[in-house]
This record gives C-alpha cells, sequence and structure tokens, in this order.
C-alpha cells in the first residue's frame, strides 16, 4: 500500500526513520516516499494498460514540482486547473502538449497563458468559456484542441463539496446540452471542439459511478456521431480511492475491470484515453509530521496540541476527514496492526488532537483513540496526507507553511524550505500609490 512503516516501535519512512528526518527538516513538515507515488503511478498504468490512457496527474492533489517531476520521469502528463499549475507544470519540464486544463472559471490571461504554453488539451466548461477560447486563440492566429467537460448526472456518494458529477453542481454542461454544444460550436476553426471530460467527484469507493458515468457517455459518442462530429478522446477524470484506513479503497485493477470493457470498443476504434487521477497516487505517498508543543485536560476532554492543525491539513476540518494519526515512535508494545479508528491497544484514552489557531474548528481529529502516554515534545504522524494537504494549506495565523521533503531509499531531499516569518509578509512590506487618474468620479 505504501512505505511507511513501523519496525521496532519507530515509524520508517522507505528506510528512514521519520524521526531523523523530522529532527533535521524541523515540524510541521511533509514527508512523502518516491517509492509509493512511483508504485502507485506503475499499478494504475498497469491496471489500465488495455485502452493505454495518457495518465495527467492531477496538480490539485500535490502540487510541488519535485513531485510533479517524479511523475514525468515516469511518463505522466498533469492536469492543470489554473494559471499557477500551467507554470508549475512548465517549470517541473513536464511535456505541455500532455497537459489538460480544466476548472469553470479560467480568466482570459489564464486561456491566453495555457495558449502560449501549448497546454494540450482545454477542458471547457460552458458555453460562454468556449466562446471565450475561441475568441483569445482566433487572435493569437492559432487553433487549440477543446474537450467538452459532461455532467453525467451520476452519484459518485461521496461528500457533497467534493461530488462534481451531478446536475446541481457548477461543473459542465448536462447530456442534453452537449448535443446542442456541439451543433453550436463543433465546427469552430479556431477551437477545435474533439473530446469529452468528466470528472464525477472524490473519493469514489464504489464502481459503480464509473460504471454508469462511462455508459452515459458512450451513449453521447454514438449520439453525437450520428449528428456527425468525431470524438477523438474521452477523459474519464480521476476520483479512485485512496486508503484512509488501511484497506479502504478497491484495488485500481477493480476500478479498470469495471471501466475498460465499456470503454475498449471506443478505444479500438480509436477513441484516445485520458485519466487524471491524483489522490490514489499520492494520498498514501504522504504523511505530514507534528510536534506535541502541549497536553492539557478541560472538563472530561484531552487535547492534544500539535505545532499545526487545520492550516497545514486542512481535510479533517473542512471535509470531516479521517486521517489515522499515531505517534512516530510509539514503542513496540504500542505499535498499530492497522490504520483505523480504534488499533485496539492497552492504554489508550480519546483524545482531541487540535493545533495552534484561534478556531474551535482547528483540528486533525477529534475524540480519536490515541496514546495515553503522548507527551509535550512528541512527534506524530498524519497519515495518509499526501492528497489535499499541503496543496491545501494556508497561513491563517501567519504560521508559515510546512517544508516538504521527498525519501528515496536512505536519501531524504528538502524539496520545500520551510517559509520564513518575512517571506510571509514580503509582498506588504512595500505600498504603492494606485494610479487612478482618469478614472470616473
Ligand atoms: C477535474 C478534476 N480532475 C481530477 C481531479 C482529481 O481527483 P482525485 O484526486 O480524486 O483523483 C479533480 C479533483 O477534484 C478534478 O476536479
Amino acid at each position: 500500500m505504501d512505505s511507511f512503516s513501523y519496525r521496532d516501535g519507530e515509524l520508517f519512512v522507505e528506510n528512514l526513520r521519520v524521526a531523523d528526518v523530522a529532527a533535521k527538516v524541523q515540524t510541521p513538515c511533509y514527508v512523502y516516499s518516491r517509492a509509493t507515488l512511483e508504485d502507485h503511478y506503475d499499478r494504475l498504468t498497469a491496471a489500465f494498460r488495455p485502452i493505454a490512457p495518457l495518465v495527467c496527474y492531477s496538480v490539485k492533489s500535490s502540487s510541488n514540482i519535485n513531485v510533479l517531476r517524479v511523475l514525468a520521469e515516469r511518463g505522466a502528463g498533469m492536469d492543470v486547473v489554473s494559471g499557477g499549475e500551467v507554470q508549475r507544470a512548465a517549470a517541473a519540464g513536464v511535456d505541455m502538449s500532455r497537459c489538460v486544463y480544466a476548472g469553470v472559471g479560467k480568466s482570459d490571461a489564464e486561456i491566453a497563458g495555457a495558449i502560449d504554453a501549448r497546454i494540450g488539451l482545454f477542458n471547457c466548461e460552458s458555453e460562454e468559456e468556449f466562446e471565450n477560447i475561441a475568441r483569445i486563440a482566433r487572435a493569437q492566429n492559432t487553433t487549440v484542441r477543446v474537450a467538452l467537460r459532461v455532467n453525467p448526472d451520476v452519484d459518485p456518494k461521496t461528500h457533497r463539496y467534493t461530488s462534481t458529477g451531478k446536475k446541481e453542481t457548477k461543473f459542465g454542461v448536462d447530456l442534453e446540452r452537449a448535443r446542442r454544444f456541439f451543433a453550436t460550436y463543433g465546427r469552430d476553426p479556431h477551437a477545435k471542439l474533439e473530446g469529452l471530460h468528466l470528472h464525477i467527484g472524490s473519493p469514489i469507493y464504489t464502481v459503480d459511478p464509473y460504471r454508469e458515468a462511462m455508459t452515459k457517455t458512450a451513449a453521447l459518442v454514438d449520439e453525437l456521431a450520428r449528428d456527425g462530429f468525431t470524438i477523438r478522446s474521452i477523459d474519464l477524470g480521476g476520483g479512485f480511492g485512496a486508503d484512509y484506513e488501511s484497506a479502504q479503497s478497491p484495488p485500481l485493477k477493480e476500478y479498470a475491470d469495471a471501466i475498460i470493457p465499456l470503454a475498449k470498443p471506443l478505444y479500438d476504434k480509436g477513441v484516445r484515453f485520458i485519466l487524471e487521477p491524483g489522490r490514489t497516487i499520492v494520498a498514501n505517498a504522504g504523511i505530514l509530521v507534528v510536534k506535541v508543543l502541549y497536553t492539557k485536560t478541560s472538563g472530561d476532554k484531552r487535547f492534544i496540541i500539535c505545532d499545526a492543525g487545520m492550516n497545514a491539513l486542512l481535510r479533517p476540518s473542512h471535509y470531516g476527514s479521517f486521517h489515522f494519526i499515531w505517534p512516530v515512535s510509539p514503542g513496540a508494545s504500542m505499535t498499530p496492526a492497522r490504520r483505523t479508528l480504534d488499533p485496539k491497544l492497552p492504554n489508550t484514552v480519546p483524545q482531541d488532537v487540535v493545533g495552534p489557531l484561534c478556531e474551535t474548528g482547528d483540528f486533525l481529529a477529534l475524540d480519536r483513540t490515541l496514546p495515553a502516554s503522548i507527551k509535550r515534545g512528541d512527534l506524530l504522524a498524519v497519515f495518509t496526507a499526501g492528497a489535499y494537504g499541503m496543496s491545501m494549506a494556508s497561513n491563517y495565523n501567519s504560521h508559515p507553511l510546512p517544508a516538504e521533503v521527498i525519501v528515496s531509499g536512505s536519501n531524504a531531499q528538502l524539496v520545500r524550505a520551510r517559509e520564513t516569518a518575512t517571506s510571509l509578509f514580503a509582498c506588504e512590506l512595500k505600498p504603492s500609490a494606485i494610479d487612478l487618474a482618469g478614472s470616473r468620479a
């Protein structure tokens, strides 16, 4: 599953003790395993080999350019959703023709920048956006490739904030409008509308929503063919699960076995498939390491106060997500057999693991069964934190962002230095007057 494991009561990442890494870079820090990143990427490509998809890693899930480089070296393209992510992918040396650009709100400058960067495909989400992409491409006297993001109205049975494939969400256009969309825009000379894109949600722990979405998409491809439009690419998005608890997610092969029988006939007719996985590759490839600053009891409740909370990992407070948390050096007798809500070990008590921020919502776990012995100075590992961890971190309360480290075997590389307090307000140091001459009174 991943390369984080306890040996003799100590947490290791590949061949290194997590405690040694944290002692060098201090906490809070994100620690990633290169072997896990590569293994997950390889498993995915192997599972889907019969339809040979272009795997566009979803940059938003963990965007450090060194993470992108690891995957690009393996052959990955990138799924980007902003001008900043276009630039990240370029900075990581990714072949831009292997990148797809989604997102409901691309600004004119972002579209122009992506065209300049020679993005492989725009995943377009609305009529107005299509007209804008076509207008900008025409002005730049160029041609771009566009896929229409369709909303197949499928329930992915996940958190409502990350459910994106139902009609009432802001993403894509519904299937009925898709045919009209092609009829209106399908012959544009500057924005070549030739693909379909969908991303129904995340994380999705069952295969049926994919089956339903793929079935509806295949039917749409047939209808469009009857209307005279050839679909050259289908991007099935991401959303495959990760093991927040041991063995929580179906193996990638199960997703592939559900999707491939429906996709293969189209593949055999020349349709190229794209996948946009993020979480399933990187979630279990990263942990967040925090230090216990204080412990205290209030009423009946015991609190573990750490040097980072929702500023470093927003998922527990934003989505109510579960992350397994355990000491980095628990000792052999307190080593958990599985990552689960209650690992059934002696001398444990329910405790709230909280951060330093001035918010009651600032927590990493509530009422969590943890060793009663946890004390000031201990290190805690927050598991399965690689996806939507660092990429959603903030400077709230003016805390510098965590450092990031990638471990490969016995080597560790600092891939993001800890921010300094002064870098936090560097953009504020020199206020300058805004020249409003000529503005309306
Ligand atoms: C368009 C799109 N593609 C891919 C992804 C990646 O999803 P996941 O990390 O669950 O694979 C997302 C995530 O929100 C997304 O919005």
